[in-house]
């Protein structure tokens, strides 16, 4: 790891409190400050990651640039007709029966492609039932609500969350918004920030500008197995445990990686070959490229009357089909059963025309 001497070391200790009080304020610009603050040091992981998807798991909706892009956004579901509208700073969400209408601000965008909010309507939080889908460009019912069939207006403006669920919507799509099981909402700082996966990274860096040495560093997450990887990032893409327990089966459970890599042949919970940082780097936004991937299955697959790679498993056999483009036929894209959105099958396997997704 390359650590440079940053400039900021020389800063009087004042300024560094501001510097770090700052950070933890909470709006969109402060993650991106809080990531500068450990860009001195840490480039490599700074630049990207504030931009990426995790970065902006959770959206303020002033810095939501959905809403620039589209100062209206409409649709009609049976009796309603619900209306997304921005002006300035402010994006309202409203439902109307043609009679009456309910209008809420939007406070809180889940998602950085497609996009749920989360509205507050007489101090209860609600899932709101439209989202936004790239896919379409426009609204449709948020996945998984197909099945509410709203008798009232207020059942129409979205599904009521149950008592734990807004923290666990935090938990996994922003940092230091939950303590003990409850929200904090005047702590939490949007998306997934460097603080979340490294826990007692700030305190590390305040220890390290004030000249008190490295010893408090996190823990070099590196060193994680694949199986304890998959655990890590399953806290939020979910484990296999958890898939299991929750009895999702079906194409809606290609979402959770780390369930569907456990399943794959390929997968060895010691081999670091096929964690998912070998494919993925959590700084970065994700490689899209064939060759990239191919690469990686070739870490341990020989081509085709060539040497097998250096230490592959005796099992990892050659592809009698073709010497590149892996992913796209071993791991194909599944959509989900609204067709909105589509995720690309992590139980790497031998997809047989016409057979049924796998379990
Ligand atoms: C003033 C420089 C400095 C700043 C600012 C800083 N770090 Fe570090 N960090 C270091 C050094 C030096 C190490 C290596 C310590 C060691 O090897 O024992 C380190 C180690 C780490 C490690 C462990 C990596 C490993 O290889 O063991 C993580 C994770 C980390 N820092 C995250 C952060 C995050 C997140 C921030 C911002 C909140 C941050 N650091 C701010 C200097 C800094
Ligand atoms: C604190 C929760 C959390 C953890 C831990 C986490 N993720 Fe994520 N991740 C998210 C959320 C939320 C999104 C989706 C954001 C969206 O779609 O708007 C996401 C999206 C992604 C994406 C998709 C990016 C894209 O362009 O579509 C990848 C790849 C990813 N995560 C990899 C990882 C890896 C690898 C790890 C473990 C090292 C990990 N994640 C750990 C919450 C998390
Ligand atoms: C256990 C962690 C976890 C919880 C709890 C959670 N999410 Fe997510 N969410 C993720 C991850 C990881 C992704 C990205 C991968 C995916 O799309 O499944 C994601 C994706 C999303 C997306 C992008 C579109 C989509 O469906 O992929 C939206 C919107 C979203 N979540 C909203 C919510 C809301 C609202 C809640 C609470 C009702 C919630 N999430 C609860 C982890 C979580
Ligand atoms: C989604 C979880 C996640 C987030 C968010 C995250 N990291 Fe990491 N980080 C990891 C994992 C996993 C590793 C170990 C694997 C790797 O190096 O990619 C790691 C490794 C590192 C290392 C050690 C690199 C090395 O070569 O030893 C540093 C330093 C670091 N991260 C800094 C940061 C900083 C700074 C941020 C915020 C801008 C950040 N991380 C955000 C998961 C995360
Ligand atoms: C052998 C390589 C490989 C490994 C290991 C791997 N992935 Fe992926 N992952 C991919 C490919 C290929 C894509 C599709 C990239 C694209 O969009 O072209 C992808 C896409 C994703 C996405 C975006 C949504 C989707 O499914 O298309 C997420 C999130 C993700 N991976 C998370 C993970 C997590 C978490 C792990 C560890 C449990 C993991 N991946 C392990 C190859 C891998
Ligand atoms: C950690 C090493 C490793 C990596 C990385 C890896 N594989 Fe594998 N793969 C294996 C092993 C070992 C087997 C054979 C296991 C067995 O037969 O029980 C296997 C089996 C397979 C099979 C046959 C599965 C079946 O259902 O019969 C296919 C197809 C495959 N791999 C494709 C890929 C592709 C494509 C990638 C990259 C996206 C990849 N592998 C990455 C180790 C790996
Ligand atoms: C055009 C689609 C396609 C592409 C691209 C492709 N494969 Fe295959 N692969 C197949 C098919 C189909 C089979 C099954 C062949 C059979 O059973 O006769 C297969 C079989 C395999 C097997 C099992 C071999 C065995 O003897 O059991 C492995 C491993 C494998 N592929 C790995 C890879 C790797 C690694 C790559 C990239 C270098 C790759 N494949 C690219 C379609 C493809």
């Amino acid at each position: 790891m390359r650590v440079l001497k940053p400039s900021i070391l020389k800063l009087p200790l004042a300024l560094l409190v501001i510097l770090i009080v700052h950070t933890s304020a909470r709006s969109q610009s402060s993650h991106e400050n809080a990531a500068a603050s450990c860009a001195g040091c840490h480039a490599a992981q700074s630049q990207e990651q504030p931009h990426t998807p995790m970065g902006m798991g959770l959206q303020l909706p002033a810095a939501d640039p959905l809403f620039t892009a589209h100062p209206v956004l409409k649709i009609q579901k049976g009796p309603y007709t619900y209306t997304v509208e921005t002006k300035g700073s402010s994006s309202i969400y409203s439902v109307t029966d043609g009679t009456r209408t309910i209008s809420l601000p939007i406070h809180w965008s889940f998602g950085k492609g497609a996009q749920t909010w989360v509205l507050d309507m007489n101090g209860e939080l609600y899932e709101s039932m439209m989202s936004y889908y790239p896919s379409i460009d426009g609204l449709q019912v948020t996945t998984g609500d197909e099945v509410l069939d709203p008798k009232t207006l207020e059942e129409a403006v979205g599904r009521k969350l149950r008592k734990t669920e807004p923290a666990d919507c935090f938990g996994c799509h922003s940092t230091n918004g939950v303590a003990e099981g409850n929200l904090h909402l005047q702590t939490m700082e949007p998306g997934v920030t460097c603080e979340h996966c490294h826990t007692g990274s700030v305190a590390h860096m305040i220890a390290g500008l004030q000249g008190q040495g490295y010893e408090t560093a996190p823990p070099n997450l590196a060193k994680l197995t694949s199986e304890d990887m998959s655990n890590f990032c399953g806290r939020c893409h979910r484990t296999w445990a958890t898939v299991v327990r929750g009895g999702t089966r079906g194409p809606i459970d290609v979402r959770f990686q780390p369930y569907r890599l456990a399943n794959s042949k390929c997968f060895d919970g010691a081999d670091p070959r096929i964690s998912c940082v070998a494919c993925h780097d959590p700084h970065k936004s994700l490689a899209t490229s064939q060759s990239y991937y191919d690469t990686k299955c070739l870490a341990c697959h020989a081509l085709k009357n060539s040497a097998p790679p250096k230490d592959a498993p005796s099992d990892a056999k050659a592809c009698p089909v073709a010497t590149s483009n892996c992913a796209s036929c071993h791991m194909p894209e599944v959509k989900l059963p609204n067709g909105l959105m589509t995720f690309h099958d992590h139980e790497i396997r031998v997809v047989k025309p016409g057979s049924s997704y796998p379990n």
